[in-house]
């Protein structure tokens, strides 16, 4: 047909085979293909066409490359009603990821056939998209209501087995598939089999109460998205509504999405994702180190958590603690949170068995001897830090990769306390670490290619999303939330309530407020930290004196059962709790503050623009590789809401000259310490450059 679909007889079928890699998506030439190879079929004596594909994998769904350009015909809602209206019996075969387009066009087709190990779904509520060629109409035809609102809000795909119980795939058999596909299709022919058009067929009716369930649902784990609403309005009109009124609803609600600024935000996403595990400057043909064994120093909060994410990948873990009743310890806490897993049904008891029986504990680091990855996760103390290291160096082989968990140390005085630098960088877990997806991986002056390009590849072995940062203080993250919390602060002396400041937030988007936030993370942690300063070095007092005052309270956060929230013991529900009001109004007054009404478009921009102007120095001083990158970060290991596309995507879609005006005005009001603009935001405004151009031609 062309380039990536062929049309070979065999028999008395027409193979159809789409090659288009990486995952065969359907870019205008594949569709072309598709479509010329339905309408040869119809009169070149062929009694049944099979569609399948080369590679790694059947049709993985529309080409997102090519959303937001012109669209070109022959469109895919067109080209799927095409296929099914065919008069010969039409046969998809998957294998690999059927997503979005790719699973559209198999419940076009007439049957459908899948290897065992094939994974079908309808991801787009993912990219703020609703499946929009007809996949919110055949789905509840063949699978019902319930189980399509499920699928297609979700967005996960399901495997081949389930998907059959479904009705959404015929049948499901191992091993080869294309011998099986050819085999199916003569049974098929063989009885006599008419073709089956899905769209010919009803909608089972379904209560009020399954969308209302649904819609209930979606207000929880979507809170803020658009799509979803209109994926529910899609599905409701597959059940009232002819097919093809159904149909052209379906296309108005996509090409709404399409137009939303929450699905650019996604594509983004998607794609600054993808991006992230690139580094600029390695080859991605360097030579990799083998890891097949690692070691765990520190078995605390992070050191637990960073073991069980590798026994989980399969690799053993040596974990080792300051003494045996410290490593009991340590090792009681990961069994504990093992059993909470096989409780939740993240894990079958078998299953966290094995993965338990992966970890050993150790008192001395004669253990570490052959281990291919070591990382540091003990107390944040610089001295101690380099204290292990050098003894890491004397204990590891040669080649065997040192890493610190260091949340702000830097990256480049530990690596100097080894004679081996070129072995050592950060890797910065997020809490709880068996669960955070988020991993900073932290490239000192001298870490060695292949060392860390080892480690961005392991990153997806043990289910990370790992972005690079260059040594700062805080790296990437921790760095720009200096802001973001100084400015929660301030808004609390100036006027506000913990539950406003966290209510603006939340309401925007963010997975948790920042009092809530300070409050889980322990109020005594930043306390001890500035105590360890000199008092001219902690910075603005109007932003440390609240929490100060209630650690000297004796309330240090959830730990403590109160901090800025009192927490129930048995839920942990935080209350507002009237004493704490109390000493934010006190300490109001003792700084000279005249407190004032302050909304929630205020707190919002104060705390966003903070984050993203610290983010333009970041950029600036090439700690980030590229804007993307920051929003990785803060989507994965800081709760922004993936719809708002990342702190540096939102501001490119405010606008970066209005975000630059909003900075000034908060530097004409509060001064310019915490507010000066950050050089790169004033030149490319000054510039009329967009970010994204400023990143393409760096
Ligand atoms: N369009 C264009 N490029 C795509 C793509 C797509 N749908 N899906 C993946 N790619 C690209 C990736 O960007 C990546 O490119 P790179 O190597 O240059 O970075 C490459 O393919 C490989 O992708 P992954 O690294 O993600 O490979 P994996 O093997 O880990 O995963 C996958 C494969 C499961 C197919 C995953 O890529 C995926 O989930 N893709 C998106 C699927 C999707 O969302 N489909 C629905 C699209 S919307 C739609 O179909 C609308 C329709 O209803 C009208
Ligand atoms: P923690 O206090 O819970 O655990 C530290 C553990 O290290 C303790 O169990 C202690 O016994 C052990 N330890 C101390 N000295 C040791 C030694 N010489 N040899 C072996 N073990 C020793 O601390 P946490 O929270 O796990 O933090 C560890 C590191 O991870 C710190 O650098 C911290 O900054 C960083 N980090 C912490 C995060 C968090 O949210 N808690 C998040 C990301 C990084």
């Amino acid at each position: 047909m062309n380039d990536v679909v062929s049309y070979v007889m065999d028999g008395e079928i027409a193979v159809v085979t789409v090659n288009n890699p990486p995952v065969n998506a359907l870019s205008q030439a594949v569709r072309q293909g598709l479509l010329d190879a339905i309408r040869r079929s119809a009169d070149d004596g062929s009694r049944a066409v099979l569609i399948l594909c080369e590679g790694r994998t059947f049709i993985a769904g529309a080409d997102i490359t090519e959303f937001g350009k012109p669209m070109a015909e022959p469109y895919l809602p067109d080209l799927l009603n095409e296929i099914e209206a065919s008069e010969k019996l039409v046969v998809a075969a998957i294998h690999g990821t059927a997503l979005g387009g790719g699973f559209e066009t198999a419940l076009a087709s007439h049957y459908r056939i899948a290897v065992d190990s094939a994974k079908v779904g309808l991801p787009e509520v993912k990219l703020g998209l609703l499946p929009g060629a007809g996949g919110t109409q055949r789905a509840p035809r063949i699978a019902g209501v319930a189980a399509s609102l499920e699928l297609i809000l979700s967005g996960a795909p399901i495997p081949a087995a389930k998907a059959g119980q479904f009705g959404l795939v015929d049948k499901v058999v191992p091993g080869d598939l294309g011998a099986a596909a050819r085999e199916y299709v003569r049974e098929l022919l063989d009885a006599g089999t008419p073709v089956r058009r899905t769209s010919e067929q009803a909608v089972e009716a379904v209560g009020d109460d399954v969308f209302d369930t649904a819609a209930a649902s979606v207000a929880k784990r979507a809170r803020g998205q658009t799509a979803p609403h209109r994926i529910i309005e899609c599905v409701r009109t597959a059940m009232t509504t002819p097919f093809a009124e159904g149909q052209k609803r379906e296309r108005e609600l996509f090409m709404e999405s399409m137009q939303d600024p929450q699905s650019k935000a996604l594509q983004h996403v998607f794609f600054a994702e993808r991006e992230a595990a690139k580094v600029v400057g390695i080859d991605k043909d360097t030579p990799l180190r083998d890891i097949n064994s690692m070691g765990v120093i520190g078995g605390g909060t992070m050191g637990g958590g960073i073991a069980m994410s590798f026994a989980n990948a399969g690799i053993p873990v040596t974990l080792i603690e300051i003494n045996d009743e410290a490593l009991e310890r340590g090792l009681a806490i990961i069994d504990s949170n093992y059993a909470g897993s096989v409780k939740r049904g993240k894990l079958s008891e078998d299953k966290a068995a094995d993965c338990r029986g992966r970890i050993t504990g150790a008192t001395d680091y004669a253990a570490l001897a052959d281990v291919d990855l070591v990382i540091e996760a003990v107390f944040e103390d610089p001295e101690l830090k380099k204290e292990i290291f050098a003894k890491l160096d004397a204990a590891c082989k040669p080649g065997a990769i040192l890493a610190t968990n260091t949340s702000y140390q830097d990256v480049n005085a530990i690596a100097a306390a080894t004679g081996r630098p070129e072995d050592v960088l950060g890797m910065h877990f997020f809490s709880p670490a068996h669960i955070m997806k988020l991993l900073e991986v932290v490239r000192g002056d001298e870490t060695a290619d292949d060392a860390l390009a080892t480690v961005m590849k392991l990153s997806k072995k043990i289910r990370k999303v790992a972005v690079v940062s260059g040594v700062c203080y805080g790296f990437i993250g921790n760095r720009m939330l200096q802001g973001y919390f100084r400015e929660a602060q301030l808004c609390l002396v100036e006027g506000g309530s913990p539950e406003s400041v966290d209510k603006a937030m939340f309401d925007w988007g963010m997975a948790m407020g920042p009092i809530s936030v300070a409050d889980l993370a322990g109020l005594d942690v930043g306390y001890k930290a500035r105590q360890a300063l000199p008092a001219d070095e902690r910075g603005d007092p109007a932003a440390y004196r609240v929490p100060d005052v209630l650690v000297e309270m004796g309330r240090l956060g959830q730990k403590s059962g109160k901090g800025f929230y009192n927490y129930d013991p048995e839920t942990r529900r935080p209350s507002p709790d009237p004493e704490v009001q109390a000493v934010i109004e006190r300490e109001a007054a003792a700084l000279g503050i005249e407190r004032r009404e302050i909304d929630a478009q205020e707190v919002v921009d104060r705390l966003i623009f903070a984050l993203a102007n610290e983010g333009f120095r970041i950029l600036e001083e090439g700690i980030a590789q590229r804007p993307g990158d920051i929003d990785i970060v803060y989507l994965y290991g800081y709760g922004f809401p993936a719809w708002r596309g990342g702190p540096m995507h939102y501001v490119e879609s405010v606008g970066l000259d209005k975000a630059l005006a909003r900075i000034e005005e908060f530097r004409e009001r509060f001064g310019d310490e915490n507010w000066a603009p950050a050089p790169l935001l004033e030149k490319l405004v000054a510039e009329g450059r967009s970010l994204k151009d400023w990143a393409d031609r760096k």
